[in-house]
C-alpha cells in the first residue's frame, strides 16, 4: 500500500510588485536584485488577506481536483509560516471555511520545509489506515511579516497557496521521505518577537522585532548543503539513483542556491523545476505551487520520479520522492 498525491490546488494574489517598484522604497537595484538572487517580481496579497484566505482558495481547487467534496477530508495540515494567529491553528480557520466538518486540523510549524514535513506527516497517517483523505496546505502572506525598510529580506519574499490532498493510492506514490533539523542553527533566520520569549512590546514594536531577520550567508551555505544531501539521500532510501530521476522541484529561494546544488549533484537544470523568477520565496507554498505548474504545464507526467526538496528556518529540511501517479 502507497500513498501518493490525487489533486492539487494553488491560488496567488493579482497584485505584482516588480523590482524596479522596490528601487524606490529601498536602496536597491533591478540588476542587484536579478544577478543575487534571480526574483524579478513576486505577489503580494490585499490588506484584508491572510494566510488562510489564500490556503482556502488553494484547498477549494485541490479537493475538486481530487473529485472530493470538503466532507471528505479527514484531516487538514495547514504548514505556514505566516499563520493567521498564534492560536487558534489555521488549519482549522481553513476547515470552517471549507466547511470541511468531517476533518481533524492541526498547524506543523517547520518553515519553509513546512510543506516536505506536512505531507511526510500526510503519508504516515495514510499509511497507518487512520486517515483517508488528508489535505496538505502551504499558504503564505509574508509581506505582512517583512520588513519592507530591511533591503536584505524584502527584495527574497512573496505570497501565494499550495494545497495537495494525500490518500491511499493503486500505483506509484510516495517511495521514501526524510526530514531533518538542526535547532542550534535557529537565531539564523527568525521572527524575534511576538512569542513568549519576547511578547508583544511597544520596545518591540520600535525595534522592528515582529519581521523576518536572516542571516542570508549562513543560510546560503546550509541551503547549498542540504539541497544536495536532502535530495542524494531520499533517492538512496528508495534503493535508486539519481540518474533515476526525471524531476526535482527545489525549494524556491534563491536561483543561486539552486544553482550550486545542481553543479553538486551534476543534475540537468532542464529537468527542475523553476518558477522563483515570478514569485520569489512563498516559503511552505513554494514546492506546492512549483509542483502545481509542473503538472499543468506537463513537464511532470505519470510514472515520473520526482524529488521535492525544502530547506528552511529552524533550521529544518527533508525531501520526498515520489513516483507519479497522476
Ligand atoms: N540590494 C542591494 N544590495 C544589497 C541588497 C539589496 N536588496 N541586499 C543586500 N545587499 C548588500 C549587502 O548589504 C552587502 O553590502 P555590504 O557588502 O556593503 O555589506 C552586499 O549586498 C552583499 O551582501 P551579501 O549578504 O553577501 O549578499 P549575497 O550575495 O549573499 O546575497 C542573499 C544575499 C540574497 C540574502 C543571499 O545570501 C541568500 O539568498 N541567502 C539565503 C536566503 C534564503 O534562502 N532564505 C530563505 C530560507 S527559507 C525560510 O525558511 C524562510
Amino acid at each position: 500500500m502507497r500513498a501518493g498525491i490525487i489533486g492539487i490546488g494553488s491560488y496567488l494574489p493579482d497584485r505584482v510588485i516588480t523590482n524596479t517598484e522596490l528601487e524606490k522604497t529601498v536602496d536597491t537595484t533591478n540588476e542587484w536584485i536579478m544577478a543575487r538572487t534571480g526574483i524579478s517580481t513576486r505577489r503580494t496579497a490585499e490588506s484584508h488577506i491572510s494566510s488562510s484566505d489564500l490556503g482556502f482558495e488553494a484547498a477549494k481547487i485541490a479537493i475538486e481536483n481530487a473529485n472530493l467534496e470538503p466532507k471528505d477530508i479527514d484531516m487538514i495540515i495547514s504548514v505556514s509560516s505566516s499563520p493567521d494567529y498564534t492560536f487558534p491553528a489555521t488549519a482549522c480557520i481553513i476547515q470552517d471555511k471549507l466547511k470541511a466538518t468531517n476533518a481533524a486540523a492541526f498547524d506543523i510549524q517547520a518553515a519553509c520545509t513546512g510543506f516536505v514535513y506536512g505531507l511526510t506527516t500526510a503519508v504516515q497517517y495514510i499509511m497507518s489506515g487512520q486517515f483517508k483523505n488528508i489535505l496538505v496546505v502551504g499558504s503564505e502572506v509574508l509581506s505582512k511579516m517583512i520588513d519592507w525598510q530591511d533591503r536584505n529580506t524584502c527584495v527574497l519574499f512573496g505570497d501565494g497557496a499550495g494545497a495537495v490532498v494525500v490518500s491511499q493510492v493503486e500505483t506509484g506514490g510516495v517511495i521514501s521521505t526524510i526530514l531533518g533539523a538542526d535547532g542550534s542553527g535557529a537565531k539564523l533566520l527568525e521572527v524575534p518577537a511576538g512569542g513568549s520569549r519576547e511578547p508583544a512590546s511597544f520596545e518591540t514594536v520600535k525595534n522592528r522585532r515582529h519581521y523576518i531577520k536572516m542571516n542570508g550567508n549562513e543560510v546560503f551555505k546550509f541551503a547549498v548543503r542540504v539541497l544536495e544531501d536532502c535530495t542524494r539521500k531520499v533517492v538512496k532510501k528508495a534503493n535508486l539513483n539519481l540518474s533515476d530521476i526525471d524531476f526535482i522541484i527545489p525549494h524556491q529561494a534563491n536561483i543561486r542556491i539552486i544553482d550550486a546544488a545542481l553543479k553538486r549533484l551534476n543534475f540537468p537544470k532542464d529537468r527542475v523545476m523553476i518558477n522563483l523568477d515570478k514569485y520569489g520565496n512563498m516559503s511552505s507554498a513554494s514546492i506546492p505551487v512549483a509542483l502545481h505548474e509542473a503538472l499543468h504545464t506537463g513537464r511532470i507526467k505519470k510514472g515520473h520520479k520526482v524529488v521535492l526538496v525544502g530547506f528552511g528556518a529552524g533550521l529544518t529540511w527533508g525531501a520526498v520522492l515520489m513516483d507519479w501517479n497522476l
